[in-house]
């Protein structure tokens, strides 16, 4: 197991950083946004950051599972325990905090004033703790997850290169550019079955964005489909750690090292995406 106490401790001592906030999406579900959110977290760890993961797949969430945790709290715990943040967070591996999202999100509306304070006044505490939250949403959106989406300083779109997920995908990138249009998007095609593929989908879907939407998206990179990522499912140990010089793997650290070297550390971060969350639960009450 992981050394829980010890890792929060290091944690809980540095309330120095501004989180820039991640969403992981996709149009179509199993596409791998999930593997992606967890490995990618881990790659982003081993480069010295610091890094949490909150599962926002509302009742399906299952990053948990995929690192071999059973957490005993999820977020909704904040509302209705005298728990901290701290309670909450698990310790994955490289250090990475896991916080589960778990059902009831729709409970806020019910909320008093005071709970609600208390729950975003522990909520807010992440942000400070923490260089990247990973934010891995469910398939497409919902009225409230697009408020999350829409919070967040990036995006990744995760699709494979199939038609139906590209076209799913697309979907996506244009609902989130119609409502926030200087959104970075990052496009990740997961299971590419050669480099030719992985490199042609993610041309030809920043082609289409730029012919219609005049968006300019940023063709992060491509995973190759590899046995390696069912096996490390199967095990419950993430891939990049499952086998390192895998295929898979060797792609996820190329795209972190990527990531990190284009976009620039400045996030709106971790409070913005709460005053938006807060601002639509308030606005559910009126
Ligand atoms: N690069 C890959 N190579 C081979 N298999 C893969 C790859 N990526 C994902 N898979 C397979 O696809 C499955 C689904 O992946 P994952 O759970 O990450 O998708 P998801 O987009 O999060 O799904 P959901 O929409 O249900 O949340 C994995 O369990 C794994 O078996
Ligand atoms: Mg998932």
């Amino acid at each position: 197991m992981y050394d829980q106490a010890e890792s929060l401790r290091r944690m809980m001592d540095a309330p120095n950083a501004e989180a820039k906030v991640i969403a992981v999406v996709s149009g179509k579900g199993g596409v791998g946004k999930s593997n992606i959110s967890l490995n990618f977290a881990i790659s982003l760890a081993k480069k010295g950051q610091r890094v949490a993961i909150i599962d926002l797949d509302i009742g399906m969430a299952n990053v948990d599972i995929l690192m071999g945790l059973s957490p005993r709290y999820h977020i909704m715990n904040l509302l209705d325990s005298e728990l901290s943040i701290w309670d909450i967070i698990e310790q994955g591996p490289e250090g990475i905090a896991y916080i589960g999202g778990g059902s009831g999100f729709s409970k806020f509306v019910e909320l008093d004033d005071r709970k609600m304070e208390r729950f975003f006044s522990q909520f807010e505490i992440i942000g400070q703790h923490f260089d990247y939250i990973i934010l891995d949403m469910g398939a497409g959106a919902t009225k409230d997850s697009i408020q999350f989406i829409l919070a967040a300083d990036d995006v990744l779109v995760v699709t494979t290169p199939e038609p139906p997920a590209m076209t799913d995908a697309y979907a996506m990138v244009k609902y989130i550019y119609l409502n926030e249009g200087k959104m970075p998007l990052h496009i990740v095609v997961n299971r590419a079955d050669s480099d030719k593929e992985g490199k042609r989908t993610l041309a030809s879907f920043q082609r289409v964005a730029s012919q219609f939407l005049q968006k300019e998206l940023n063709p992060l990179g491509y995973i190759p489909a590899d046995p390696i990522v069912q096996k490390a499912v199967k095990a419950q140990v993430p891939f990049v750690l499952y086998k390192k010089d895998a295929k898979a793997s060797l792609a996820m650290d190329k795209l972190t090292a990527l990531y990190l070297g284009e976009t620039t550390k400045k996030a709106a971060g971790f409070s913005q995406l709460i005053s938006r969350v807060k601002h639509l639960f308030k606005e559910k009450q009126g």
